[in-house]
């Protein structure tokens, strides 16, 4: 008659063991900091950022635009959102990111192939190998100019780039006129979505208002919580509501 209850005390023993795990190993919960204190010149900030997710329901990706999954660990807005752009910012924000998967974020074009036709061209200068190269008192045979303009360029001697577009422009005014969206007839783009080769410094490509490319992060901050505040009409976002966010 014992044996009976055997199996039954096993069953048990074993629902009791899987309650027992269930609640001991919790569901996989997302690392979220209860409040994040900014010491800052303007007075520090005390932001909520448990209440801000958990009782104003704003999602994370609201406020982390950089995550790709819900599994990513988000990242410090100063990663990519600087107090400026400087020597340091460009050595070290390398190291910042998980992967290189976050490069293309800011990194965004890269020139491809050349698009020339050299033949063509010849005829078009009417043979006039020197409505582009230089007489031989520089070059003593035409060449390529990367041979002696570098990326960067000298006082004396400009760049690539300066060099080939200074010649390009006497018969191309208006591609270059075109600004950014100029440069395709002349430059392939990568495909940028798996590129895997160097970065060029914005500036090649940018020339003016290199700096508000990316905002730098105070800029970051205000502009995130005040047009949010903004566009909800709660929290604060006035011009007198510095001191709701920046306590002495
Ligand atoms: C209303 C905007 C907002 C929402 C919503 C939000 N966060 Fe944040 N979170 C921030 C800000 C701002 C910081 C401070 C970042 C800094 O100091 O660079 C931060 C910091 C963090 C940090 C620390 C990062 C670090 O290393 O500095 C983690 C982790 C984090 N948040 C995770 C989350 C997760 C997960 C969610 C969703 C469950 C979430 N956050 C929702 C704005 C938000
Ligand atoms: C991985 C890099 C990265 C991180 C980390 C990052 N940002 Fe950005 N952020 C960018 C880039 C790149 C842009 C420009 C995007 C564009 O122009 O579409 C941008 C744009 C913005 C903008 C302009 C408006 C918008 O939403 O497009 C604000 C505001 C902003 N970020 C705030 C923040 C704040 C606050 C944090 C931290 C909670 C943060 N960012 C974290 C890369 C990042
Ligand atoms: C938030 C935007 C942002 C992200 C993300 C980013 N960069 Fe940059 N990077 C910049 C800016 C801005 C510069 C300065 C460019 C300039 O001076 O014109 C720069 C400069 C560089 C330079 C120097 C280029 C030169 O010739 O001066 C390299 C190399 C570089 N980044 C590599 C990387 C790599 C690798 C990653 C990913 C691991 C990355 N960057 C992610 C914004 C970013
Ligand atoms: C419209 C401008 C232009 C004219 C006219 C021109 N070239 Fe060029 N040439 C270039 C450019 C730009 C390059 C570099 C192309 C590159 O880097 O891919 C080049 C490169 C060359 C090269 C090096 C090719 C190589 O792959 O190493 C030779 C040789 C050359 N040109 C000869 C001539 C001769 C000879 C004439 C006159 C009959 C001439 N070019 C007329 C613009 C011109
Ligand atoms: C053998 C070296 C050499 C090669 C190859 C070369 N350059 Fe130059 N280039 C120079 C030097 C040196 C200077 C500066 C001296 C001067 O200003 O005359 C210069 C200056 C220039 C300048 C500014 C002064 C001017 O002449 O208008 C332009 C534009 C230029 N090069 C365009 C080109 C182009 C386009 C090519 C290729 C088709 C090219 N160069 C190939 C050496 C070279
Ligand atoms: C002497 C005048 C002259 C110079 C200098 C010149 N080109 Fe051209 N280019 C022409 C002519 C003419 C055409 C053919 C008609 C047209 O499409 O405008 C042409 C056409 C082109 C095209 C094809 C146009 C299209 O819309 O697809 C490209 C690309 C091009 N040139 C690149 C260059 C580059 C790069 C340089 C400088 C290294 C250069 N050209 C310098 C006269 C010139
Ligand atoms: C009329 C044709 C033409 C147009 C338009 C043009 N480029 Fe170029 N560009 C050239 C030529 C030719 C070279 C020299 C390539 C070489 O000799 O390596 C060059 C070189 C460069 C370089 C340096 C070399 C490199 O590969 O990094 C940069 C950067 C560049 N161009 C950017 C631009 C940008 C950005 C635009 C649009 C605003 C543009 N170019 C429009 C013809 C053109
Ligand atoms: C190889 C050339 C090239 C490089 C390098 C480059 N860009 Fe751009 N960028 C472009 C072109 C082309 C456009 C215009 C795209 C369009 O209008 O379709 C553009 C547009 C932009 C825009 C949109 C606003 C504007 O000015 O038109 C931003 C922001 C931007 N780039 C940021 C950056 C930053 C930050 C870097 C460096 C980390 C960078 N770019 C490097 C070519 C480049
Ligand atoms: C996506 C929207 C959103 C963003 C981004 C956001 N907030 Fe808020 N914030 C709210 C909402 C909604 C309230 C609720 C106001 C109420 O209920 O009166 C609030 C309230 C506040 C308040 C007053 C009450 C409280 O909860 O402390 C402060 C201070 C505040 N936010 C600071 C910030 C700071 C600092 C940032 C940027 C780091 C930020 N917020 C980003 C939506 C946002
Ligand atoms: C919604 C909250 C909020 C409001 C409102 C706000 N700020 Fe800020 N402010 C911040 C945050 C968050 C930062 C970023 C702190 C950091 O960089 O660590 C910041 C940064 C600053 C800084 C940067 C200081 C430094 O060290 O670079 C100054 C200055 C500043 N704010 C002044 C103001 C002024 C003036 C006003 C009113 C016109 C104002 N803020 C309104 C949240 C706010």
């Amino acid at each position: 008659m014992r044996n009976k209850f055997i199996p039954i005390s096993i069953i048990l023993i074993v629902l009791f063991g899987l309650a027992v795990a269930g609640y001991v190993s919790p569901e996989k919960k997302e690392k979220i900091p209860v409040r994040v204190l900014f010491k800052n010149s303007g007075g520090k900030v005390i932001f909520n950022h448990i209440r801000h997710h958990r009782d104003y329901e704003i999602p994370c990706e609201k406020c982390h635009h950089e995550r790709k999954t819900s599994d990513d660990e988000p990242l410090p807005c100063g990663s990519c959102h600087p107090e400026s752009f400087d020597k340091d910012y460009v050595r070290e924000h390398i190291r910042s990111f998980p992967d290189t998967s976050y490069c293309v974020q800011c990194h965004h074009a890269e020139l491809g192939k050349l698009n020339f036709d050299h033949a063509a061209h010849e005829e078009y200068a009417d043979e006039d190998c020197q409505a582009c190269h230089h007489g031989n008192d520089i070059e003593k045979e035409p060449q390529k100019c990367g041979n002696c303009h570098t990326n960067s360029g000298t006082s004396e001697i400009p760049s690539v780039r300066d060099a080939a577009h200074d010649r390009c422009i006497d018969c191309h005014d208006e591609m270059f006129e075109a600004g950014l969206k100029g440069c395709t007839p002349c430059h392939k783009m990568q495909n940028m979505k798996d590129y895997s080769g160097d970065f060029t410094a914005c500036g090649q490509c940018h020339q003016e208002n290199d700096k508000d490319l990316v905002l730098n992060r105070t800029n970051a901050f205000h502009d995130q919580c005040m047009d949010c505040h903004k566009k909800l009409q709660r929290g604060p976002y006035k011009e007198s509501d510095c001191s709701k966010c920046h306590l002495k």
